[in-house]
């Protein structure tokens, strides 16, 4: 039987916040804590905040009964008996991670720590950053015997983020004390043992009570390591994939084929195989180079990860080539842009491709007309609508007179979209897809000059033109 564990979670940003909402789902008692007043009004309001499946019914069910939100960090950290750390870690100018937000919360944690609890960190952290919590806190002067400090990365994904968080591939614990990870197995002990998949209304996904999911015990270092190799390691696969792809598009080769048949080996497997216009989002960016840096920092040749990062940064260069010799010359064409977030299924527009990609259009001279199915809001308070640019109300508006269609985001309901209506509302039957949605012969067939990635060109037979 498992039992109900008091928690803290401070940050309630994409992975704060969905952990929270979990650990309540999975019987404990949580106070989320925010030094943001606006966010925490909000959140106790039923607000979620950010658009992922799932959190808004999660949110609805628990918030001011299992979970509480609150700004104070001190009343959080007295009652609970374990503080989960999950504010930013941003990057900084020199590519280190900035890990001042997390020692402002050590300290303060400290300063309110009057019986044994353990501190976890779950923000995605440097190695050693364990070892620089605890000495943080042992110098606001808390007796070593009065605090554990733990590891337990998290994995999850935008987009799917409360699903994974609930059918984890794996729960990596890294604990130097036999006390702290006693702690922490007692919080997931619902996923471990199975119990919570024989519930009524669970959220769903690959495990259930007969498979549970594993729960790995490390050292606290190798835990931080696992969270930046693993990132970094699935940003290696799309870089190389990417480069596949260019590979693929200078020998009239065909990218899907070539990953498919990669991805059939199952030592390689078909995930993170998708080329496109380069990976982004809050973590690979920051955490790559993050990772290259504590390697540099170690005196550890590390150098296929700048390659990585090239590889990537190419990659939007290289769309834009195609956009260009699509059209010709991009001064004054109007672009029709479908897909602004860092990828489908999420508002997220941090480190976005897509943006990227819109202000090197708008830098070229081209004005956009831009649709995103969450995305809208967050992308106009960085890139404000004006004469250039345009926000439109579907992807039928956005494409509306346009010299050509741009794709630039995966939202799965790109792929279902009506070709033949998109054609009709566009000045010029031309399609630029930055993320493989089509079957280049169907594309064709609907009358379109597709160019995608890694793929031969389509263009439609006289027969489809007319
Ligand atoms: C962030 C990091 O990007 C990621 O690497 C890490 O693993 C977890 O934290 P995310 O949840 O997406 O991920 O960040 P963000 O949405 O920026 O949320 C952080 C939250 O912490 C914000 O709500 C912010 O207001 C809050 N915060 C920040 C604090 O409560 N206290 C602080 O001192 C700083
Ligand atoms: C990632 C990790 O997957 C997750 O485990 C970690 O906790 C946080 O970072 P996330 O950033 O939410 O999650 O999204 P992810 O699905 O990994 O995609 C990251 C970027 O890579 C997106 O821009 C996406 O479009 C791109 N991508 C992904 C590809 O270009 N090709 C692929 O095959 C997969």
């Amino acid at each position: 039987m498992s039992s109900t564990i008091e928690i803290a979670v401070v940050g309630s940003g994409y992975v704060g916040l969905v952990a929270a909402v979990c650990f309540a789902e999975m019987g404990h008692q949580v106070t989320c804590v925010d030094n943001d007043p606006r966010k925490v009004a909000a959140l106790q309001g039923g607000d979620s905040l950010i658009h992922e499946e799932h959190l808004p019914e999660l949110l609805q069910r628990y918030r001011n009964g299992r979970v509480t939100f609150t700004t104070n960090l001190g009343e959080a950290t007295a009652k609970a008996q374990a503080i989960f750390i999950a504010v930013g870690t941003p990057q900084s100018d020199t590519g280190h991670a900035d890990l001042s937000y997390v020692e402002a919360v050590a300290c303060e944690i400290a300063r309110h720590l009057d019986n044994y609890k353990v501190i976890v960190e779950k923000s995605t952290v440097p190695v050693y950053t364990n070892e620089w919590i605890r000495r943080s806190i042992e110098r606001n002067g808390v007796d070593r015997k009065m605090f554990d400090v733990v590891s337990n990365p998290e994995f999850l994904r935008e987009g799917s983020a409360v699903s994974d968080f609930l059918h984890p591939d794996r729960i990596v614990v890294g604990a130097d004390s036999e006390r702290a990870a006693e702690v922490l197995k007692a919080i997931y002990a619902p996923l471990t043992d199975g119990s919570y998949y024989d519930q009524q209304g669970i959220i769903p996904g690959r495990f259930s009570s007969s498979e549970p999911p594993p729960l790995l015990l490390t050292s606290t270092k190798s835990a931080e390591i696992i969270k930046h190799a693993s990132n970094a390691f699935l940003a290696l696969k799309i870089s190389f994939i990417n480069a596949v792809a260019n590979l693929c598009e200078a020998t009239d080769a065909n990218v899907q084929q070539v990953a498919q048949g990669m991805g059939l080996d199952s030592r390689i497997g078909p995930k993170f195989l998708r080329p496109g216009i380069g990976y982004g989002g809050s973590c690979f960016p920051k955490d790559v180079a993050a990772f290259r840096s504590v390697a540099d920092q170690m005196g550890v040749d590390f150098a296929l990860l700048t390659e990585v990062e090239k590889i990537n940064a190419t990659q939007r260069k290289r769309f834009l080539s195609k956009v260009r010799s699509a059209l010709w010359t991009l001064r004054g064409k109007r672009l029709g842009v479908l897909g602004l977030a860092f990828k489908g299924d999420t508002d997220d527009i941090r480190d976005s491709p897509a943006i990227e990609m819109v202000k090197m259009l708008l830098g070229e001279g081209c004005s956009i007309n831009a649709f995103d199915p969450a995305g809208m809001e967050r992308s106009e308070a960085v890139l404000p609508a004006g004469d250039k640019l345009k926000y439109a109300a579907d992807a039928y508006a956005a494409a509306e007179d346009a010299d050509a269609l741009l794709i630039l985001t995966d939202w799965p309901e790109f792929a279902t979209l009506n070709l033949g209506k998109l054609r009709t509302a566009l000045r010029y039957p031309i399609l630029v897809d930055g993320r493989n949605m089509f079957e280049p012969a169907v594309a064709a067939q609907a009358g379109f000059n597709y160019y995608s990635v890694g793929r031969p060109a389509a263009h439609p037979t006289r027969d489809e033109v007319a």
